[in-house]
């Protein structure tokens, strides 16, 4: 195989479907993925694959270079080697409960990977970042990539940190690095902590589902599948160095959210509970994804109307995956298939 990828964060929510795409859109590539397994990493999403040629995990924590070279060992002897840096602490409330977690896997862990990745002469090198780096917008305006740096959360403020560390990298060593900022995902694999499973999963239940503040937050959705596409099209086409905001042009306030999932479920609105808000909230956010359109030519293909119904069919379908998650049992799965490494 003549080229191979080192995925970290490769068993979360946005990994595990970038890992799936790539068996299917590049089946001739060798996958390395590389994961802590914490609460949000869960090997069953990647069940198809287990044992497949091409596919390897590796167990390990990007924070611990020991870890990062087991996975470059893994990983060696292909012509071109890429990387895509999906691992990260991710979830915002978890941030404000306690900012440490994020400021060492998101900035000591982006640092240890890029040093290896410079060592071990990796082609091309794309970090995956988020469009809360920009702070958040007004009731009008949307985020471009020129936008200046305002995070507001400690999640939002590690991935910054992360981002100006892969610019340095780039600025300073002249490695070949490229950042993509997205909007918020949904789709398969997601981990029920995040609003839209959360959602989803408390419905189908008949329980409360906490909207924060008011619910007039709005959120640019986007796709997973959509920005799986949109990494690999940077990743192949992207000119090193840059930046590439990717949206879903689908701004939607979160109390609409929650009405049209109701909806979709045929459960009443008087499941929908105002709860205390989040501290710091940030209002709205929005993409301008002009420059990845006009660049590399990517856009998203995918509509609310086709994948939202697509997603809540997904987690219905799925109720033992769902189960195993919130009773933490899919834990067990690392140890059986793969012994206490
Ligand atoms: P996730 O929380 O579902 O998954 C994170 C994965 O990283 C897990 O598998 C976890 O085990 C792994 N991980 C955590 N710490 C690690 C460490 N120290 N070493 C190795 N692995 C570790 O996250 P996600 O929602 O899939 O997000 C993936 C990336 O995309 C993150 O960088 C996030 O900031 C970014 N992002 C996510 C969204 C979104 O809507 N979910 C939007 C924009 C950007
Ligand atoms: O914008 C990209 C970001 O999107 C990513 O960088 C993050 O990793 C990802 O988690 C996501 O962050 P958000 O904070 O926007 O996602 P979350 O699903 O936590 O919340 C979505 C919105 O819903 C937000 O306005 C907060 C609100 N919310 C969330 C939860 C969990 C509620 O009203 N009630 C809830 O219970």
């Amino acid at each position: 195989m003549t080229t191979t990828v080192l995925v970290t964060g490769g068993a979360g929510f946005i990994g595990s479907n970038f890992v799936h795409m790539l068996a299917e859109l590049r089946p001739d590539w060798r996958v390395v993925n590389l994961d802590a397994l914490t609460y949000a990493g869960n090997l069953e999403n990647l069940k198809g694959l287990d044992g497949r040629k091409g596919y390897a995990f590796v167990h390990g924590d990007i924070t611990k270079p020991e870890d990062v070279e087991r996975a470059f060992t893994s990983a060696s002897g292909a012509k071109n080697l890429f990387v895509v840096h999906f691992a990260a602490e991710s979830h915002v409330d978890r941030s404000i409960l306690g900012g440490l977690p994020f400021v060492n896997t998101n900035v000591v862990g982006t640092q240890v990977l890029l040093d290896a990745s410079r060592r071990h002469g990796v082609a091309r090198f794309v970090h995956v970042s988020t469009d809360e780096v920009y702070g958040s917008l007004g009731a009008t305006g949307l985020f471009r990539e020129d936008t200046p740096l305002a995070p507001n959360s400690p999640y939002s403020a590690s991935k910054a940190g992360s981002d100006l560390l892969v610019r340095a990298a780039h600025h300073t060593h002249g490695f070949a690095t490229l950042i993509t900022r997205c909007s918020n995902n949904y789709g398969p694999y997601q981990f029920p902590e995040k609003f839209l499973p959360l959602m989803i999963a408390n419905a189908s239940e008949d329980k409360p589902i906490p909207v924060y503040g008011d619910g007039l937050y709005v959120r640019d959705w986007l796709y997973v599948r959509d920005h799986c596409e949109a990494i690999l099209a940077v990743l192949e086409k992207g000119k090193l160095g840059e930046v590439y905001n990717i949206g879903g042009n689908n701004e939607v306030a979160n109390i609409d959210l929650v009405k049209a999932v109701l909806k979709a479920l045929g459960k009443p609105e008087s499941l929908i509970t105002y709860v205390k808000d989040r501290p710091g909230h940030d209002r709205r956010y929005a993409i301008d994804a002009s420059k990845i359109k006009a660049e590399i030519g990517w856009a998203p293909r995918f509509t609310f109307r086709d994948a939202l119904p697509l997603t809540i069919r997904w987690y219905q379908e799925q109720k033992d995956w769902l189960a195993r998650v919130r009773s933490g049992a899919y834990r067990e799965y690392y140890a059986t298939q793969y012994g206490a490494r």
